[in-house]
């Protein structure tokens, strides 16, 4: 059975103030739709361990900071709300527009020094469109937990510290990246990509394992890295905006491989910008 759709914040509110009235615990899974096999392990994680779980679907207007991307994003809610069906998720929440940001909407949550890089400078206004909306998804669902992959590394960072700094009680979980058989991050942006697109992106997963593995073999890093923008650039990606080793708590930049870690790569193939990112064990 699919779960209700519930459009108000009203309503959502009816159903939430019940349930934790009951003791319940609410897990939430926010999303901008097009629902893949990613979200729905997170739909998966959230329902094994929450009494109540929300799906939120909102294409939010102020993470974009392509207009193109924007109009071209995949609106699918009738194929999301069967996707959920089997997980048993007890509400979709899909807000107009008004809920979430009303007339004279003028307030923005920014994070500082985890969105200085990586995909910060890439997309200016892009963190501060995911912090200020994610803040108001943690508010309005009053969830104990709210499930995030680990596909947006980055992300799931911004949103645990943007929670953490506002003493918002929900609790950040990250879960694993779900992969094709070829290595490929499912990601939304995948539906996007041409025959030819989808085979140069699957390389990707291989080039970025056989550089890690050489990290926790204790090589140094900036080496490596020109070495896999050529592999990168021969398999088909047209542009290489980044490849970074980074700290896997702090972000910050590493030469080599000397604590728990993540390796970082954001490239186009076939005109879509495809990020992912694997975690490298100290040498
Ligand atoms: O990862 C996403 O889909 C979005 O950035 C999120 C967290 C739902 C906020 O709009």
């Amino acid at each position: 059975m699919t779960a209700p759709i519930l459009r108000r914040l009203a309503d959502l509110r009816a159903l939430t103030t019940k349930w934790r009235s009951n003791g319940e615990v609410i897990g939430v899974v926010p999303t901008m739709g097009a629902l893949h096999q990613g979200h729905l392990s997170l739909a998966a994680a959230a329902k094994a361990y929450c009494d109540r779980v929300i799906v939120t679907i909102f294409v939010n207007p102020k993470q974009f900071n392509n207009p193109e991307d924007l109009a071209n994003y995949p609106r699918t809610e009738h194929d999301d709300a069967e996707k959920l069906a089997p997980y048993g998720v007890d509400a979709i929440y899909v807000p107009e527009p008004g809920e979430i940001y009303p007339d004279g909407f003028s307030t923005t949550v920014m994070v500082t020094g985890l969105t200085d890089t990586m995909e910060g400078p890439f997309r200016p206004g892009h963190f501060e469109g995911v912090a200020t909306v994610v803040a108001k998804l943690f508010l309005q669902t009053q969830a104990d937990r709210a499930y995030f992959g680990e596909k947006d590394y980055q992300q799931l960072l911004v949103v645990r510290r943007m929670a953490r700094d506002l003493d918002i009680p929900t609790e950040v979980i990250g879960c694993p990246t779900v992969r094709e058989p070829s290595g490929l991050a499912m990601s939304s942006r995948n539906q996007r990509l041409s025959p030819t697109g989808l085979e140069i992106a699957a390389r990707k997963h291989a080039i970025m394992q056989r550089l890690a593995d050489r990290l926790t073999a204790g090589e140094p890093f900036a080496p490596l890295a020109d070495g896999a923008r050529a592999d990168l650039t021969e398999a088909g990606f047209s542009e290489v905006e980044y490849i970074e080793l980074r700290c896997a708590d702090t972000l910050q930049a590493l030469p080599g491989a000397d604590r728990p870690a993540r390796l970082f790569v954001a490239a186009w193939a076939g005109g879509i910008r495809l990020i992912d990112n694997i975690p490298v064990e100290p040498a």
